[in-house]
């Protein structure tokens, strides 16, 4: 039986460019999705998949993060004090249990790899998830890691999940090609980094959410002393797919990709419809805007 996945982690220490002048000072992770920041949204997800403690690759102002995250009393007492029971809820739902949540520094953003291989002695010898906080996925049942994590409950190994682009922009992302079918899921056969127009495998691009293996740390490594500068998780999979297998599984939901402005907004204006205390005013709006 695979081993269980009990630790996310969460590289949270790039600089945002896409966002400026927004993140000069505030991470790009803290920019709120209607009420709560991008990061609290994957962490919600990863809780509700059962994923029992919380690693943040911070970079060196990113405080505020982890402080996200934990108790705020001043706060609560004023709540407390005038019966402010709903906010008090809404509050509670940011708190990760004691113990649960650690925290390591990139001192610099030299890239998505090495920001995962700082976390390798919080994650030890065990499989990990590895969720990007700017992607968000909008589902009616169960969560992406959830989903994922099924799947990786049938076939242990390396999990990636998956989603279709149009054909015209696969260029810019990192797909992957895909080898035989295991039961409902397929082999992953190997792992293109933005393809050359007419050359893309598939159309499945990598989303921002993993299922991976402790021995990726070693190619990451590798990767490290061999190449420095930045350092691609890609590579580090392309490697471990020669010792290990790796399943992709498409999640059911919605895509966004709040790392751009428009999937920014989009992810926005969808989990406002999504919400029944805003969907009407929302929708109205937005009628008087068209
Ligand atoms: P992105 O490339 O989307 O984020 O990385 P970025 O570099 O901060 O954004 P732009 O392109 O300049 O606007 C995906 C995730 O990986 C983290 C980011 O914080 C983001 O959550 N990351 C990226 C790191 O933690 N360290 C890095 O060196 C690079």
């Amino acid at each position: 039986m695979a081993a269980r996945v009990r630790k996310a982690v969460f590289p949270v220490a790039g600089l945002g460019t896409r966002f400026l002048p927004a993140t000069k000072v505030m991470p790009k992770e803290m920019l709120t999705v209607v009420d709560r920041p991008l990061i609290q949204h994957v962490v919600e997800e990863a809780r509700a998949a059962g994923i029992e403690q919380f690693i943040f690759v911070t970079g060196p102002n990113k405080s505020v993060i982890k402080e996200h995250f934990a108790q705020h009393p001043e706060l609560e007492q004023v709540l407390a004090a005038r019966g402010k029971t709903a906010e008090l809820a809404e509050l509670a739902r940011s708190l990760l249990p004691p113990g649960s949540a650690h925290s390591v520094i990139q001192e610099e953003p030299l890239g998505l790899g090495h920001a995962v291989w700082c976390a390798r002695e919080l994650v030890g010898e065990e499989p990990f998830a590895l969720l990007l906080p700017d992607v968000l996925v909008q589902t009616q049942g169960k969560n992406c890691l959830a989903q994922m994590l099924d799947i990786y409950d049938q076939h242990g190994a390396n999990i990636i999940a998956v989603y279709p682009v149009p054909e015209d922009q696969v260029q810019s992302y990192g797909v992957v090609a895909l080898g035989r079918r295991d039961g409902d899921v397929s082999r992953i056969d190997s792992l293109v980094e933005k393809p050359k127009p007419g050359t893309a495998p598939t159309n499945l691009a990598i989303l921002g959410r993993y299922i991976l293996q402790p021995e990726i740390f070693d190619f990451l490594l590798a990767h490290e002393t061999g190449a420095g500068g930045e350092i691609q998780i890609t590579d580090a999979m392309l490697a471990l797919l020669k010792q290990q297998p790796f399943y992709a599984v498409q999640c059911e939901g919605r895509v966004f990709d709040c790392g751009s402005k428009a999937g920014f907004l989009a992810a926005n204006i969808a989990y406002a419809l999504d919400r029944p205390d805003l969907r009407d005013t929302v929708l109205a709006e937005i009628e008087k805007l068209t």
